[in-house]
C-alpha cells in the first residue's frame, strides 16, 4: 500500500467509518452492549481540570485524543504544577527539557517528543509528529525546529519560582564548590518537597463508540542530566492503547517503568480479563518483582521508590494502583469529575 493511501484509510478509521460492515442487528446490539454507555476519562491526581475539559469535548463530538490533549494542555500551562510544562522543575543546567507522547486507537497511531525545550506544549507536537510525519519519536534539537517548523512561539519555561528552587538545589549540592547556600526560605522547603520528584500527567479516555485514546506530558525527573528521557514519550511504557481492549500509563519513576514496559503491561493484562486495577496491581507486583538493585531496594527488600498507573478499558471500567499507599487520581463519568483514591500494593512502613 502506498503511503499516502494508508494515510487516507488511517483517517477513514480514525472517523469510526470502517468499523464491521454488514453486521446485522442482533449483532449491531450485542456490540452496542459492550460499549460504554457514558465517556469515561482518567488521569493522574493533578488532573481533575484535564478530565473536565477533555470530558465536555468528548460530549461535544470531539475525536478522544484530542479532548486529552486539550486536557493534559490545561496543566501544561499552568505555572503552579512543578512536573509537567511550563513552570515544570529543570535539569541539572536550569534548563526545563520535556516528554511527551500521545496515543490514537482507531488508528493505532502513535507519536512522542523527548528532551525538547522552549515549548509549552509538548503534548501538541507530539501529536504532529504522529500525524505528520512517517515516525514516532523525535528528540532534542530535531524535536524543537520540527515544533518551529509547526509555527510553534519558543519560550522561557523557567518561571522566577522553578529558577529559585532549582538555584537552592545548586547552592546545596556539593560543600566544595563556590557556590554558597543563600539563607533558609521558603525555596528551601520547596526544594525538598521537589528535590527527586518524578510528577508526569497521564489521561486516557473512551468514547461510547468504544474508542480510545492518550497522552502522557512531563518535565521528567527533577534536576536530572540533561538529556535524561524518562518514561513519559516511550510507547509501551510511559502510554500504551489497544483499541479493542483499552488504554494505560504512568506517572513516577520512569527508569523503573522502562526496564518494564508496564503500559504496555496492563494492557495486556486486561487483555486476559483483568479488571483495570488489578492489572495496574498486577503491573506494580511486576515491577517489585523486577527491582533487584540494593541501591532501589527498602530494608524491607521493597522497591524504594513510587509508580503509578491509571487505566481505562473499552467497556468503561477504569482504575489505578501505586507501588504505595497513598495519592489519588482523576475520573470524570457519568457521575461526574472528582478524585479517588488509588488502590496499592503494599502499605507504607510505620
Ligand atoms: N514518569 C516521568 C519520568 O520519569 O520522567
Amino acid at each position: 500500500m502506498k503511503r499516502r493511501d494508508f494515510i487516507k484509510k488511517s483517517a477513514l478509521a480514525g472517523a469510526g467509518l470502517s468499523i464491521l460492515p454488514g453486521i446485522d442487528g442482533l449483532q449491531q446490539e450485542a456490540l452496542a452492549a459492550t460499549r460504554p454507555k457514558h465517556p469515561v476519562v482518567i488521569s493522574s491526581g493533578n488532573g481533575l481540570e484535564a478530565v473536565k475539559k477533555a470530558m465536555s469535548m468528548i460530549k461535544g463530538g470531539s475525536d478522544t485524543l484530542d479532548a486529552v490533549i486539550a486536557g493534559v494542555n490545561i496543566v501544561e500551562d499552568d505555572p503552579d504544577d512543578l512536573t509537567v510544562g511550563y513552570g515544570g522543575l529543570p535539569n541539572e543546567d536550569g534548563v526545563v527539557e520535556l516528554d511527551s507522547s500521545v496515543m490514537h486507537g482507531p488508528t493505532h497511531n502513535a507519536g512522542a517528543v523527548a528532551s525538547i525545550r522552549n515549548i509549552k506544549n509538548p503534548s501538541k507536537v507530539a501529536k504532529l509528529v504522529m500525524e505528520r510525519t512517517d515516525h514516532v519519536l523525535i528528540v532534542g534539537e530535531g524535536a524543537l525546529r520540527f515544533a518551529r517548523a509547526h509555527g510553534f512561539k519558543e519560550e522561557d519555561l523557567l518561571t522566577d519560582k522553578t529558577r529559585k528552587i532549582w538555584l537552592k538545589w545548586k547552592e546545596n549540592l556539593n560543600s566544595k564548590d563556590d557556590w554558597l547556600p543563600g539563607p533558609e526560605d521558603e525555596y528551601s522547603q520547596l526544594l525538598e518537597q521537589y528535590r527527586e520528584v518524578y510528577g508526569t500527567i497521564n489521561c486516557c479516555a473512551v468514547d461510547t463508540n468504544g474508542d480510545l485514546s492518550g497522552v502522557t506530558t512531563t518535565s521528567g525527573l527533577s534536576f536530572k542530566i540533561p538529556g535524561r528521557v524518562g518514561d513519559s514519550p516511550i510507547i509501551g511504557a510511559g502510554l500504551f492503547v489497544d483499541n479493542e481492549v483499552g488504554a494505560a500509563g504512568s506517572t513516577g519513576r520512569g527508569e523503573a517503568n522502562l526496564k518494564n514496559l508496564c503500559s504496555f503491561l496492563v494492557v495486556e493484562f486486561m487483555r486476559m480479563g483483568k479488571s483495570p486495577e488489578e492489572a495496574c496491581i498486577q503491573t506494580c507486583q511486576r515491577i517489585a518483582d523486577n527491582t533487584k538493585m540494593a541501591m532501589l531496594l527498602d530494608d524491607n527488600g521493597r522497591p524504594n521508590f513510587n509508580v503509578k498507573f491509571y487505566a481505562v478499558n473499552k467497556k468503561g471500567q477504569f482504575g489505578a494502583a501505586a507501588i504505595y499507599e497513598g495519592g489519588n487520581f482523576c475520573v470524570a463519568d457519568a457521575k461526574g469529575a472528582r478524585h479517588e483514591d488509588i488502590a496499592y500494593l503494599f502499605k507504607r512502613k510505620k
